[in-house]
């Protein structure tokens, strides 16, 4: 039995944990004067205002609670997000630093919107917000590179357009009418965060060392896509949790990483990154050329914005591209094989499957440049 003294009556103020700082006085939560310690993060909130018509972004400190338990981006891993690096002393985007990639990060999270139907606020209302929180988190990390998060998730469970749990399909959120994209404030019914952390030392890790990678299967055959789009492949949603459990298998095993096959034997990619590959080919003239090659996107895997970007560097340099399909031989018999994603950028494979693959530094250090460059992915892009 339990004793009704354990029974607590707590006050929603009361709810709130004491931020680990070292200052004793309790920090509001929702303060536009927070400052993160070092190595610490930065929340805002994009908060839509009916009255004004805006989306407000505030600070805060992301150790406070900020969610309500029905959100549906908690509850059902219904959401989108995108991951950028944001790097110092460039001064391109605001508070002096330069959001890698921002503008095929921000189409790439519209394209998502669009597949699940979840309103979001404007590319500059995210922009907005990215810049207040690379302001405060420079003040807490001077010098620091950060990765910034934006989340849009379908909102409380009973939010209009947010579908009650159990309700059915007329309970709203459902609605295949239902507004998607860049909406006006009032349609903003989601849940919208941009959080600003600094990068971990596992990434740079991970391209000094090289990756042991395993080929796991996905269960789908590579034609699913296009049968089954309810699958939202192409999309990038919360719903991570069969990527992270790959992840932890390969480790189980003794390997950093993954690589996914389709059930038919296709090349996809991996859990948090695009696969990359090169071969040295002979050129007409005697010399030798590379070829560059990425699996093919219609077969269900999520258009990378670093491969973009480095595809419209190489062929700027005169590199031979290509678009799969590539089955784990291919892989195995390349002169090259990276995995690649915004924030650990362009890392070797070492060992695939447990066979010892060539590492080509001088190719590694090339595709890190044409990275760097940040062009326009133009055609090579998550949305060509
Ligand atoms: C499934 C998946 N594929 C590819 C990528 C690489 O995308 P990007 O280069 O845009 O970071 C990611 C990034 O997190 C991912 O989660």
């Amino acid at each position: 039995m339990f004793s009704r003294r354990l029974v607590k009556h707590v006050q929603p103020d009361q709810l709130l944990p004491r931020p680990q700082q070292s200052s004793t006085e309790h920090t509001a939560p929702t303060t536009q004067s927070f400052v993160p310690e070092a190595g610490g993060s930065v929340l805002v909130m994009l908060t839509p205002d009916r009255a004004s018509g805006t989306v407000t972004a505030q600070v805060q400190d992301p150790r406070l609670p900020a969610l309500t338990v029905t959100d549906q981006g908690v509850t059902r891993g219904d959401g989108i997000f995108e991951t950028l690096m944001a790097t110092p002393g460039q001064g391109q985007d605001g508070a002096g630093f330069h959001l890698r990639k921002s503008a095929a990060h921000l189409a790439r999270l519209a394209a998502s919107a669009e597949a699940t139907q979840i309103p979001v606020p404007s590319e500059q209302d995210w922009r907005d917000g990215i810049a207040a929180g690379l302001g405060v988190f420079a003040a807490g990390n001077p010098g620091r590179a950060a990765v910034v998060k934006l989340v849009a998730t379908r909102g409380p469970e009973a939010a209009p357009g947010g579908g009650h749990y159990g309700g059915g399909l007329d309970a709203g959120g459902l609605d295949s009418s239902a507004p998607s994209g860049p909406a006006r404030v009032e349609q903003l019914t989601g849940t919208y965060w941009a959080l600003v952390s600094p990068v971990s030392e596992a990434s740079s890790h991970a391209r000094e060392t090289g990756l042991k990678v395993l080929l796991l299967d996905r269960g789908y055959e590579s034609g699913v896509q296009e049968r089954a789009p309810w699958l939202l492949l192409g999309a990038k949603t919360l719903s991570y949790a069969v990527n992270m459990a790959a992840m932890r298998h390969a480790k189980s095993q003794g390997a950093d990483d993954v690589i996914f096959t389709s059930s038919d034997g296709k090349v996809l990619e991996g859990p948090t990154s695009t696969v990359l590959m090169a071969r040295r080919v002979p050129r007409a003239d005697g010399t030798q050329g590379v070829e560059l090659i990425t699996p093919l996107r219609r077969n269900g895997i999520l258009p990378g914005t670093s491969q973009g970007v480095i595809f419209a560097a190489a062929e700027r340099a005169g590199w031979e591209l290509g678009y799969g399909p590539l089955v784990p031989d291919d892989l195995m018999d390349a002169d090259g094989l990276w995995l690649v994603s915004s924030v650990r950028l362009v890392a070797p494979v070492t060992h695939l499957d447990g066979v010892e693959l060539t590492v080509d530094h001088e190719l590694t250090e090339q595709l890190s440049a044409f990275l760097a460059e940040d062009l326009d992915p133009g055609s090579h892009g998550p949305v060509d």
